[in-house]
């Protein structure tokens, strides 16, 4: 039975990939809608970003929501020197014909709120967390029918991506992550961080690039077309050959739990000073806290790729045996 969720998200280079792989298993998923938050692109373009990646899945029947337009109370900073102009890897995709889908005029708030008073499902979070913080303020109800909370954001161990510290989703709107870490807090609810610890760790690179459009010349050629900018981006500030693809794991972790391994902990989200926008993991226990998140520690690449490529490409995982030759180890 496939579960339902909501992706909450800024597309976003790497969010356009999640979206692509949630769409692409049926059998575990059904996306109720997509709600848009401000962050790597402003949400006016992200909304505009996820019905391009709707189009080319052939999926513009779900619905899209556009969410709130700054962070709770810090000023906006997106992150389009990292995803490009469009937000989307200045590929400057089209947008899709107006009369192939319906413009929804509620916002993600109203969805969100809709939707999870009428029935539990669980949420995907990509981005900034802004839009379910709302949520979580002003129908906690709603907030807590949320099934299960997987969170792209945050980092433990690794070092931050906005500063020594913070990881951008989590940086960019501190208030809103740590009232949705406080909620679940509240809801002994465990949010399930997948930090930078275990992201960094998926690297898509040129072999895996080149790997794809092999066994799918359309869907690599629109991966290639994406992903580009990103990975002159790795190239100029990371040094790195290959772009870190952070929110596709959220997604398949979501599916299949056995990919990354973590702990339990009490985490509370900085919201001020020089270390804005931190997860605090009291991996020790210092604060005698029960835990409010499972945080991922590691992963099992080859597996991610496995069930990336598989699930993408429609084709049997047994199949691809190149990939533990291809990922970055
Ligand atoms: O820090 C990485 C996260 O911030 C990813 O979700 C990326 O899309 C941006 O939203
Ligand atoms: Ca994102």
């Amino acid at each position: 039975m496939a579960r339902k969720i909501i992706i909450d998200c800024d597309p976003g280079i790497d969010d356009s990939l999640a979206i692509m792989l949630a769409l692409s298993m049926p059998d575990q998923i059904e996306v109720l809608g997509i709600t848009i938050a401000a962050g790597n692109s402003p949400v006016e373009m992200g909304y505009e970003n996820a019905l391009k990646v709707l189009e080319f899945m052939d999926r513009l029947d779900i619905p899209v929501f556009m969410g709130a337009g700054c962070p709770l109370h810090r000023e906006f900073v997106n992150a389009l020197d990292t995803h490009g102009s469009d937000g989307l890897g200045e590929s400057f995709l089209p947008p899709p014909d107006p009369s192939k889908y319906i413009r929804q005029d509620k916002s993600a708030l109203e969805f969100l709120t809709e939707t999870l008073r009428r029935e539990p499902a669980s949420v995907i979070a990509l981005g900034p967390m802004t839009n379910l913080a709302m949520l979580a303020q002003e129908d906690p109800e709603a907030f807590r029918n949320i099934e299960e909370l997987v969170s792209m954001g945050g980092s433990f161990r690794s070092h931050g991506n906005c500063s020594p510290v913070a990881e951008y989703n989590y940086w960019c709107d501190p208030d809103a992550a740590a009232i949705v870490y406080r909620e679940s807090d509240r809801l002994r609810r465990l949010i399930h961080m997948v930090g930078l610890d275990v992201t960094r760790r998926i690297v898509l690179t040129p072999d895996l690039l080149a790997y794809m459009k092999r066994l799918d010349s359309r869907i690599g050629a629109f991966v290639e077309k994406i992903t580009g900018f990103y990975f002159d981006f790795h190239w100029e500030w990371e040094h790195l050959i290959g772009c870190v693809i952070n929110d596709p794991l959220a997604v398949a972790y979501f599916a299949d739990k056995e990919l990354c391994s973590g702990f339990n902990s009490y985490v509370q989200i900085e919201t001020r000073g020089i270390s804005l926008g931190q997860s605090v993991v009291d991996s020790m226990n210092f604060y005698r806290h029960s835990p409010n998140a499972v945080v991922l520690t590691d992963v099992d690449t080859p597996a991610f790729f496995r069930l990336f490529f598989s699930r993408l490409l429609k084709i049997d995982i047994k199949s691809l045996d190149l990939i533990p030759d291809l990922v970055r180890s």
